[in-house]
């Protein structure tokens, strides 16, 4: 896959919770939550700040593993393709099985297992190649999308693998309160783009996209969201180093000296590489846990 040098622009999450929007240059971005409208993302940041203190974890239990219990997510995967070729976004069975695998093993020590229950394969150029970012038609296309192929509750997990266009390799909308937002549920999915599913080249194709995005749909945010703050910096999660964006592997970087640690270049909600992204903190799963339990599983 070709990524071009565009200009983007990310939505950062500010100390204050309020949002702005900042449109620094990057090659590609790892993801959007361009579906939502400012109002829906405020509302994830207080869902994140609801539980930021007991996502803090005690300073002797870091590192530590904490019991959790365990909550098994049902997987449905759909592969919205223009034409049976890898450019297409057509994705073999086995690398969906390797993709499920790779989610699976991203997850692996938090509590949460991800099972495939059933790949839809639809063939639509309209559907695969509908840019969310570009306008309300485009946006309209992509909605009818996952209205007409999500199965499941707001509970469970629905991934459109497709060639998503603007070199974006994910989107993926946080939770909300959907008793009050009823396009909600059918708006709680995530599009991957297809060239990230493992075996792909480049940087980006050990399907580590997908626990980026899959972290996202737990509403974590970027450890980078929140600048260097000391409250609600970083991720709004004590644990996770605070950082600003950077891609590829910058070992030992420290963009957020006065925030303790070294740049979480490491952890998957950060920009990095692939082969760079091997961990959740225990506070980012301590969140991903909570806000399960109150914004997915009743729904
Ligand atoms: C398949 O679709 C992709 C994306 O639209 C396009 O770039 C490619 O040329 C198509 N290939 C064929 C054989 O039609």
């Amino acid at each position: 896959m070709k990524f071009s040098i565009l200009n983007f622009t990310i939505l950062t999450l500010l100390t204050s919770g309020a949002l702005t929007q900042q449109t620094p240059k990057f090659k590609i971005t790892r993801c959007r939550h361009s579906d939502m409208s400012a109002e829906e993302l405020a509302e994830s940041l207080a869902i994140t700040q609801e539980f930021s203190d007991e996502a803090d974890p005690p300073p002797n239990r870091l590192n530590r593993p904490i019991a959790r219990e365990t909550v098994n997510i049902k997987l449905f995967i759909h592969n919205v393709y223009s034409n049976k070729t890898k450019a297409g976004g057509y994705v073999s069975t086995d690398a969906i099985n390797k993709q499920v695998k790779a989610l699976n093993t991203g997850f692996k020590n938090t509590g949460f297992t991800f099972a495939l229950q059933r790949i839809s394969r639809t063939h639509s150029a309209e559907w695969a190649l509908a840019d969310m970012d570009k306008n309300a038609v485009e946006k309209k296309i992509v909605y009818k999308m996952w209205k007409t192929l999500r199965k499941g509750t707001y509970a469970d997990l629905n991934l459109f693998l497709r060639p998503i266009p603007a070199d974006v390799l994910g989107a993926c909308n946080y939770p909300v309160n959907v008793k009050n937002r009823p396009t909600a549920v059918d708006r709680g999915v995530c599009d991957i783009h297809s060239a990230t599913v493992p075996g792909s080249p480049g940087p980006y194709g050990q399907g580590k996209t997908t626990v980026h995005e899959v972290g996202h749909w737990l509403n974590l945010q970027h450890p980078f969201d929140g600048g260097c703050a000391k409250k609600y910096g970083g991720d709004g999660i004590r644990d996770t180093p605070a950082m600003k964006v950077s891609y590829g592997c910058k070992i030992g970087r420290d963009t957020c000296p006065d925030n303790p640690g070294k740049d979480a270049i490491h952890n998957y909600m950060s920009y990095s590489d692939d082969a760079c992204l091997t961990e959740f903190t225990e506070g980012q799963i301590t969140m991903m846990h909570k806000v399960w339990k109150k914004y997915r599983q009743p729904y």
